[in-house]
């Protein structure tokens, strides 16, 4: 079960403006109609996901009154770790954490990165001696997305979120069901075309921008909504609920369009659907528990509530999680 949850955004706003003034030819209208989207954050220069996650895991594991000491394992879902492959990002942030023996990997599902991690720490909950593991989304990608490009640079954001997930024997709370799902044909509809092994960073790489963010935003859409309608209907059907159980659903915050239509196809009424990318943007990894902890900040779960979490992104990659709220 979840025993603990946390987020951190870093200081720095950036509103639909700021392209505007940048000379991207765009207006506020267009971001907000297109998207949903107004502000987002941007993290400091030489912090990186360590930092966010660091901040996010401390609130995480004061809101579970755990300690450091506690934790058996690291997962961070990250697809911008400090350093390109190594050390990983869950390292640097153990070494911070001051928690010393404890493993700690990395996990890459780009924007289904949470519910990827989430399904990995339950399966090392159910198999091994582990008691409590945090488990961490995080992204800057701002870092990786290229400011010039109207198409990408409006939508991205930076941020983390944390969840401690706890051994327990009840049937009837915590994560009751989790799957994750990966379709390689579609790997190009977005992704980082160079800079990676197969076509190292030189400087032809970066005069062609082909080390940022690419995508064909339609293709994304239309993936987002195919993969994530049924894949719901398949979790709400193995746990014998209907859509009408549903507390909140909690979509990987990319596009407010697609969360409505989602939400739209499955009959689930707005007042139960969680959307915080008017202040954030698309956080990635970070935006399943930064949506879910901004929430029981300010309004709260209460005991007994069914969260369906649905996350989306390059790959493709999707997952779903169906959590009841302790
Ligand atoms: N401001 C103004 N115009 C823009 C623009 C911007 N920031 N970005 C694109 N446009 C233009 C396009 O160039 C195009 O112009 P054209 O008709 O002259 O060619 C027009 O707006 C329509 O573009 P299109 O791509 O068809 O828009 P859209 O309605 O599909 O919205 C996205 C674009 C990116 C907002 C939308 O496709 C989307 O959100 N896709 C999913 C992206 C996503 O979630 N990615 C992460 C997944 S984890």
């Amino acid at each position: 079960k979840i025993t603990g949850i946390g987020h951190y955004t870093p200081e720095t706003i950036i509103t639909n403006h700021y392209f505007i003034e940048k000379g991207l030819d765009t207006s506020n209208d267009w971001i907000v109609e297109r998207t949903g989207i107004h502000q987002r954050r941007f993290n400091k220069p030489n912090s990186g996901s360590s930092e966010l996650s660091h901040k996010a895991s401390l609130k995480c594991l004061d809101n579970a009154k755990l300690s450091p000491e506690d934790l058996d394992l690291i997962i961070v879902a990250t697809s911008t770790p400090d350093h390109l492959s190594f050390p990983s990002t869950a390292c640097i942030l153990q070494e911070k954490l001051n928690c010393k023996n404890t493993p700690a990997f990395d996990l890459s599902a780009a924007c289904s990165g949470f519910c990827f991690a989430l399904s990995t720490a339950e399966n090392y909950l159910l198999n091994d001696n582990y008691k409590h593991i945090l488990v961490v989304g995080v992204d800057c990608l701002s870092s990786i997305t290229n400011l010039n490009d109207r198409k990408t640079a409006i939508l991205f954001g930076d941020g983390a979120g944390a969840v401690i997930l706890t051994k327990t024997n009840s049937k009837n709370s915590g994560i009751i069901y989790s799957k994750m799902y990966s379709n390689g044909t579609h790997k190009d509809i977005l992704k980082i075309p160079e800079g990676g092994s197969k076509s190292p960073i030189n400087p032809e790489v970066t005069k062609n921008e082909s080390h940022y963010i690419h995508m064909d935003g339609k293709a994304v859409f239309k993936s987002a909504i195919n993969t994530t309608v049924p894949a719901i209907k398949e979790a709400l059907n193995s746990v014998n609920l209907s859509t009408n159980d549903i507390s909140y659903l909690i979509c990987h915050q990319a596009n407010k369009r697609i969360i409505d239509n989602i939400a739209l196809k499955l009959k689930i009424p707005n007042e139960k659907v969680i959307i915080n990318l008017d202040k954030y943007g698309n956080t990635s990894a970070a935006s399943i528990p930064l949506a879910m902890s901004e929430f029981n900040d300010t309004i709260g779960f209460k005991k007994g509530d069914i969260l369906v979490l649905v996350g989306f992104g390059a790959g493709f990659t999707w997952g779903v999680n169906i959590v009841i709220w302790e």
